[in-house]
């Protein structure tokens, strides 16, 4: 009596094949989508993007001797951002054609800072700095004044350069 001494059997044999295939295409794909983050931040710095003129709002929406936080959508803005796309500026008014924008952010450790209009001043929350309705630097940690963003009036609008954030380094 003869007995066959053979394990394989083709059909496990096309299964653990498949298999052994699957996991190397799911092995191939997880590897791509986590290395996409990765490729886009060594190249980005290579993807240059300036900033962009962005509408602040109509020139009368600004009263003459007033500063009002207007916020924004940030024109670099990316998908999925959410609130975290906008940007926030402070507009102040000086006379009839004299605007200041400034960013919202302390230059001392990038706090937004609050405008008390009652007296005039500038007031960071979280280590004092104080600054006039200029912007310039009236007391506390900031080392200067406020940040301003370029802004131009086209065709009864406000016009404001907007995108990166400032920074010491890269105050403008
Ligand atoms: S962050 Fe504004 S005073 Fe420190």
């Amino acid at each position: 009596m003869t007995h066959s001494t053979s394990n394989s059997n083709p059909p496990d044999e096309e299964r653990r094949g498949l298999l052994k295939w699957s996991a190397i295409l799911l092995g191939s794909l997880a590897t791509a989508a986590a290395g996409i983050p990765i490729v886009g931040f060594l190249l980005g710095p290579l993807r240059k993007r300036d900033d962009q003129w962005t509408t602040a709002g109509k020139v009368e929406d600004f009263p003459v001797g007033q500063t009002r936080l207007v916020d924004l959508q940030n024109p670099l803005h990316g998908l999925g951002d959410g609130d975290a796309g906008k940007i926030a500026i402070y507009v102040r008014r000086a006379d009839e054609a004299t605007f200041q924008i400034f960013a919202v952010n302390c230059t001392h450790l990038g706090c937004p800072v609050n405008w008390l209009a009652d007296a005039g001043l500038f007031m960071c929350p979280c280590h004092g700095g104080v600054f006039y309705e200029d912007g310039s630097h009236a007391s506390g940690p900031p080392p200067r004044g406020l940040y301003q963003y370029e802004h131009r009036l086209e065709k009864g609008d406000l016009l404001v350069k907007l995108g990166h954030l400032p920074t010491l380094q890269q105050p403008g």
